[in-house]
């Protein structure tokens, strides 16, 4: 199973990459996850963080280059789940080029729709267990007393409406590029979490797993 989530921030990709990855026993590869990581560990160039912090995007030959690597790993031989990758037509076209020169394709790309006034409230409202990874709201997700919290710097309000605004530009082009290929399947992204997890499975063959 070859799987793309695009959707805007806090869509729930990544909540929703969680629980899909677990049930097909797939990697979920998320470049915004790598490049925090990358962050993190004081590895990524001062203008990409730069970049990311304002909600610009950073460079596609940055993202092309980490998902190759990361899609040769073992543990995708059978198949992964890009969360966030592509975001551009070029990204999607490298995709594309790469997947295409080792027999491989997608099986589907995934847009989780939600109206945007939700979505501010989704992203500002967001914390992550930074020991576990695990995602949560404030208001609809609340985490254990034990949890050791963390607030993404591109959380904040006038950065998430930089994300919004960049996220809406780049998919004019992105979502007809899948449209064109029979790949694309949208799906409603307001709802309970276990709901619209049964939404994205109605859509998605589950026997290519
Ligand atoms: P990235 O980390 O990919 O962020 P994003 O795409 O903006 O998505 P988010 O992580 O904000 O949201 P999500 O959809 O995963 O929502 P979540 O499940 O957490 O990218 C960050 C940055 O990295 C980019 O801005 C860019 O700079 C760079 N980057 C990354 N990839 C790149 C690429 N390909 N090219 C160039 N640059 C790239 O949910 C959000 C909240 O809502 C959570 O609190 C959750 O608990 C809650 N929630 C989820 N589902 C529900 C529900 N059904 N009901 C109520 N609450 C819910």
């Amino acid at each position: 199973m070859r799987v793309v989530f695009v959707g805007p921030p806090g869509a729930g990709k990544g909540t929703q990459a969680k629980v899909l990855c677990e049930r097909w026993a797939i990697p979920q590869i998320s470049t915004g996850d790598m490049l925090r990581a990358a962050k993190a560990a004081g590895k990524l160039p001062a203008e990409l963080v730069a970049q990311m912090a304002s909600g610009g995007l950073v460079p596609d030959e940055v993202v092309v280059g980490l998902i190759g690597d990361r899609t040769l790993q073992a543990d995708a031989a059978r198949g992964f789940l890009l969360d966030g990758f592509p975001r551009t037509v070029p990204q999607a076209s490298a995709l594309d080029t790469l997947l295409s020169g080792r027999g491989q394709a997608l099986d589907a790309v995934i847009a989780l729709e939600v109206p945007t006034e939700l979505l501010m409230e989704r992203a500002v409202l967001r914390r992550t267990d930074k020991r576990t990874g695990q995602i949560y709201h404030l208001k609809y997700s609340l985490p254990p007393p034990d949890a050791e919290l963390e607030h993404r710097a591109d959380d904040h309000e006038d950065v998430v409406r930089n994300r919004l605004e960049t996220y809406s530009r780049m998919t004019a082009e992105l979502l007809p590029y899948y449209e064109q290929r029979g790949l694309l399947r949208r799906v409603n992204g307001v709802g309970d979490v276990a709901e619209i997890t049964q939404r994205i499975l109605s859509l998605v063959d589950a026997k290519k797993t």
